[in-house]
């Protein structure tokens, strides 16, 4: 596992969008072979999402044969409620970028038949020939996309009852009102995330140090789903010193070393 210190989190998520870049302009995308791109929604990834519309902007990198899937939506609400998650992701995204939306991936939390999405999903990631570099954040119980503590790491994209402790932390995008927040989600497994060639968590703030720790220093565990990356040939947690609060000395001392070329 990689693990990336950057001072705060402008640096985080300008470091985060040139790794991005860089790997699709290395791979040289064309139609008949896109980039596979998966992506997540919440606050972590907003920088970096701002970082690559300023990439975009600048020339320096192109989304007309990049392929995207999302982790994750609500089960329930419509497309174009503001909490969508596919309303977050053409707002603070897609919409300011040069994707073509028949490259653009998202769960549909409205479908009629949510298993057969779900499957859908699994098999069109498949046809894709697989994600080559997975994005996403994590929530301070340690939870990947919506795979919430207990949940099996070698489990698919599947439909989750979301737990009281992310129920409250996501009520402060529904008026603080935590009857409004939708209990349950579609969202990739954490089997799904670990077969993507290289995975990518974005940590900042004192409220994911927690997180951090287990993630980096904690034993493999369902309870700390993000721990699964231990298990993952190309792991790259790239996170703020704010985050690090709960990680030993050492092991600070260690990363920033083996990195200090590269931040
Ligand atoms: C939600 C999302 C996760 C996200 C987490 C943390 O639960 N399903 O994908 O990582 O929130 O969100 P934030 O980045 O806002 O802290």
């Amino acid at each position: 596992m990689r693990v990336l210190i950057l001072e705060n989190y402008d640096r985080l998520s300008a470091w985060a969008a040139n790794y991005i870049a860089d790997k699709i302009n290395a791979f040289a995308p064309d139609a008949g072979n896109p980039f596979v791109l998966g992506l997540p929604t919440g606050s972590s990834p907003l920088g970096t999402y701002r970082a690559l519309i300023s990439l975009y902007k600048e020339g320096k990198v192109s989304f007309r044969n990049v392929v995207t899937f999302n982790m994750d939506e609500y089960v329930g609400i419509p497309e174009d409620h503001p909490q969508s998650y596919h309303y977050f992701m053409w707002e603070n995204f897609f919409r300011q970028i040069d994707i073509r939306p028949e490259n653009i991936h998202i769960l549909n939390g409205n479908a009629p038949d949510l298993v057969a999405e779900c499957a859908a999903y699994e098999e069109a990631i498949r046809k894709a020939r697989g994600i080559r570099l997975f994005l996403g954040g994590v929530g301070p119980d340690g939870h990947i996309a919506f795979n919430e503590p207990g949940s099996s790491l070698v489990s698919r994209t599947r439909i989750k009852t979301l737990t009281t402790d992310t129920l409250y932390a996501n009520a402060r995008f529904f008026d603080n009102d935590i009857a409004r927040v939708p209990k349950t989600a579609l969202t990739v497994g954490i089997g799904t995330i670990m077969d993507a060639e290289q995975v990518m968590i974005l940590v900042n703030g004192h409220g994911k140090a927690r997180a951090l720790r287990h993630a980096i220093e904690g034993s493999i565990s369902h309870m700390w789903t993000i721990t699964a990356l231990q298990m993952h040939p190309q792991a790259i947690i790239v996170c703020d010193q704010a985050a690090t609060g709960e990680l030993r000395t050492e092991t600070v001392r260690y990363f920033m070393d083996i990195e200090r070329d590269n931040l």
